[in-house]
C-alpha cells in the first residue's frame, strides 16, 4: 500500500497550481521532460518518429493535453492531430505510425454534449489517420471516464475497426471490458493504470494490479482482437509471450508498447529480438500532467527529476 500512497500523494501534490507554476517555470524541468516528451511541436514529433522508426520501432504519436476548458480548445486539439497525420502521411509508415488520442482533450468532459463533441473530432481523426495508412488508439483517462469512451470507441469502430482503446488492470471492471472486447475484436492496449483510484472502482497492491494484468492478458491472447502489451515490466512481457504462444498467435498477433524515454535501450532489444514493439510518443507544450504521472508511478524517475535540479 505504500506504492498506493505514494502515487495518490504525487498526483495530489502535483495537481496543486503553486507546484504547477513552480515546476513548469523552471528552466531545468525542460531538460528532464525533454526525456519523456519529443518536442513542442509536430515536426519535432516527425523527427523522433524517424529516428526510432529507422531504429526499427513502431510510434504512436500522442498530442499532450487533457480536459479541453471549452469546445474551441477541444477543436485547436483535433487540427492538431490533423496537421500531424497530413504531415505522417508523405512518410509511408503505414501501421508503423498511428496516433494516440484522449476523449477528454477533444471535449468528452464538457458537459452533456461533451461526448458528442469528443466523437464528431475523433471521427475527423481516424480518417486521417486511415488516409495516412495509419490506426487511432483511445487512452483511458480515469475511471469516470470509462464508460464515455467504449461508447466513443464502438460507435468509431462502425466505421473505423481499427480503432484501439486503452485498458486498465488496475480497474476492477476492466476483466469483463476485456472479455467484451476481445469477443469484438478490436485492438485493446493494456496497461497497468497511471491513475489514483479509490478501493471501490480499483485494486490496491501492486500484486493485485500485476495478477488482473494477467487475467486480462490471457482473456485478450485467447479473444479475436489484437492484444497490445504495454509494460514496462519484464515479467509482465514474458508472460505475454507465453500466453500468445499457448493461444497459437504468432509475432505478428500482438505488440508490445513502452513509453518514450522509458527503457529504451529494452525497447531496442525486444525490437531486435523480432518483437514489434511501439513507443508511445508525446509531443506538445501541455507536458505537465503527462510529467506528473511519470514522476508518480516510479520514485526513481522523482530522484531522477531532483537529481537534476541540484546539479546545476
Ligand atoms: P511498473 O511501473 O509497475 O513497473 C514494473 C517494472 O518495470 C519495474 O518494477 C521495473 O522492473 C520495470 N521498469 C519500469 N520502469 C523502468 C525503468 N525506467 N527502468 C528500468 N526498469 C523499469 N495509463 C493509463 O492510465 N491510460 C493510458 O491510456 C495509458 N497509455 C499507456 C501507453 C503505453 C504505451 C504505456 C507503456 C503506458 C501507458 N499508460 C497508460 C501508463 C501505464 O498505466 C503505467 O502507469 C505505466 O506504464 C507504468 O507501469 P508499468 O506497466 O510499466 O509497470
Amino acid at each position: 500500500y505504500a506504492e498506493a500512497m505514494y502515487r495518490s500523494l504525487l498526483l495530489a501534490v502535483s495537481r496543486g497550481s503553486a507546484v504547477r507554476r513552480a515546476v513548469t517555470g523552471l528552466p531545468v524541468a525542460r531538460r528532464v521532460v525533454d526525456r519523456f516528451v519529443a518536442g513542442e511541436h509536430a515536426e519535432d514529433a516527425l523527427a523522433v518518429t524517424r529516428r526510432l522508426t529507422s531504429a526499427g520501432l513502431a510510434v504512436t504519436i500522442d498530442h499532450l493535453g487533457e480536459h479541453a476548458a471549452d469546445a474551441a480548445a477541444a477543436a485547436r486539439t483535433a487540427k492538431a492531430y490533423l496537421v500531424l497525420l497530413d504531415m505522417l502521411a508523405p512518410l509511408g509508415l503505414g501501421e508503423r505510425a498511428e496516433a494516440s488520442v484522449k476523449l477528454s482533450a477533444l471535449g468528452q468532459t464538457l458537459g452533456p454534449d461533451g461526448e458528442a463533441v469528443a466523437l464528431g473530432h475523433a471521427r475527423q481523426i481516424c480518417a486521417a489517420a486511415r488516409a495516412a495508412g495509419a490506426a487511432v488508439t483511445l487512452d483511458m483517462e480515469d475511471h469516470t471516464t470509462v464508460d464515455s469512451t467504449l461508447r466513443v470507441l464502438r460507435r468509431l469502430r462502425a466505421d473505423f475497426p481499427e480503432t484501439g482503446v486503452a485498458i486498465q488492470s488496475r480497474l476492477l471492471r476492466s476483466e469483463a471490458d476485456c472479455r467484451d472486447l476481445a469477443r469484438e475484436g478490436a485492438r485493446v492496449r493494456l496497461v497497468k493504470g497511471a491513475y489514483a483510484e479509490p478501493p471501490s472502482v480499483a485494486h490496491q497492491s501492486r500484486s493485485a494490479v500485476d495478477r488482473a494484468y494477467v487475467r486480462c492478458l490471457r482473456t485478450l491472447m485467447e479473444g479475436n482482437g489484437y492484444p497490445m502489451v504495454a509494460t514496462h515490466d519484464d515479467r509482465l512481457i514474458a508472460v505475454a509471450a507465453a500466453l500468445a504462444a499457448r493461444a497459437g498467435r504468432g509475432r505478428d498477433g500482438y505488440e508490445l508498447q513502452m513509453l518514450y524515454g522509458v527503457r529504451p535501450a529494452r525497447q531496442r532489444v525486444l525490437a531486435h529480438a523480432g518483437h514489434t514493439v511501439r513507443v508511445y510518443l508525446p509531443y506538445g507544450a501541455d507536458w505537465y500532467d503527462y510529467f506528473a504521472r511519470r514522476l508518480a508511478e516510479r520514485p526513481a524517475n522523482l530522484a531522477f527529476f531532483l537529481r537534476s535540479l541540484t546539479s546545476v
